[in-house]
């Protein structure tokens, strides 16, 4: 067993079929347990490929050519079947609807348990727990169709930590969503994060929510790792990740803006950027 450490990513570089380019170029990763990760990139930087390479999709149900390492919790992504990854790493995806095939949020959450082979009498306590952890007790013959975005996105973060994962990917998970509802998937990852120890890691384009959020960023770009550090780290070097199209906070872009040249400790989040400028003021 790794130890402290939930994923280590060693010189992994993947090519789908018919791809002209490495959708990952030889990346290296270590993952700490309970951490709160972020990924950041543009469209095309390997976002989605680097997540599917942690439950072992990539490359066991991907047609393409693949080099380098990836355990996780100890198990060897490439050789352990993806079955059986699931119980280690959840994913949760963009779309939350697209996600929903049932009649009811219980069968909902009970269909992932089904596939896992969990026994009949072991699955409503479980159901039910899962809905209690996302604040949906209760919802149970609720349709899925009839949640609002953030409920549904709730509900599949649901399905996945029925299985009882140490690992929760969420890949853009409220880029369909309002603000509400961003802030109630957000508020989620947190507390399964901070309460629960989760190792939480979430791929997203809007650098306030990273700054809020994440332990340490991950700026992806065609491929490869470009800047990894706290979100203060990689959110004082504005001007490197505007040069690949990405933008820092509002709060830093502020604070940068404000500034003279080599000024320190550049808040990131929006409570930083009050105290930073009330010292200041
Ligand atoms: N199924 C696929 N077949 C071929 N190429 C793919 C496939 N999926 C992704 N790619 C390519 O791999 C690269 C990385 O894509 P990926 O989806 O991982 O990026 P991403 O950062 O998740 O992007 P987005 O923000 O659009 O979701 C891109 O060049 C993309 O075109
Ligand atoms: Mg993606």
């Amino acid at each position: 067993m790794a130890g402290e450490i939930a994923v280590k990513i060693e010189n992994l570089s993947f090519t789908y079929s018919g791809g002209e380019k490495p959708a990952l170029n030889k990346i290296n990763l270590e993952i700490k347990r309970g951490e709160y990760l972020g990924i950041m990139g543009l469209n095309g930087a390997g976002k989605t490929t680097l997540g599917l390479s942690i439950n072992g999709i990539v490359p066991q149900s991907t047609m393409g050519f693949y080099e380098g390492n990836v355990t996780v919790e100890g198990l060897d992504t490439a050789t352990t079947p993806v079955r059986e990854m699931a119980r280690t790493v959840g994913i949760v995806f963009d779309n939350p609807e697209f996600q929903m095939s049932q009649v009811s949020a219980a069968e909902e959450v009970a269909l992932g348990l089904e596939n896992l082979g969990v026994p009949n009498e072991e699955m409503p306590p479980r159901v039910g727990a899962a809905l209690g952890t996302v604040g949906l007790a209760g919802f149970e013959e609720r349709s899925p169709m009839g949640l609002s975005g953030g409920q549904q996105q709730r509900l599949a973060i649901a399905s996945v930590l029925a299985m009882q994962p140490k690992i929760l990917f969420m890949d853009e998970p409220t880029s369909n969503l309002d603000p509400i509802g961003k802030e109630e998937v957000f508020e989620l990852a947190r507390k399964l994060n901070r309460e629960e120890g989760m190792t939480v890691i979430v791929a997203e384009h809007e650098a306030e929510v990273l700054a809020a959020y994440a332990d340490r960023i991950v700026v992806l770009h065609q491929g490869e790792i470009v800047m990894i550090g706290t979100p203060s780290e990689v959110f004082s070097r504005g001007a490197e990740l505007a040069k690949i199209g990405l933008r820092v906070p509002q709060a830093t872009e502020l604070a940068l803006s404000l500034a003279a040249a080599g000024a320190k400790d550049l808040p990131v989040t929006t409570d930083e950027a009050i105290t930073w400028l009330e010292a200041r003021a």
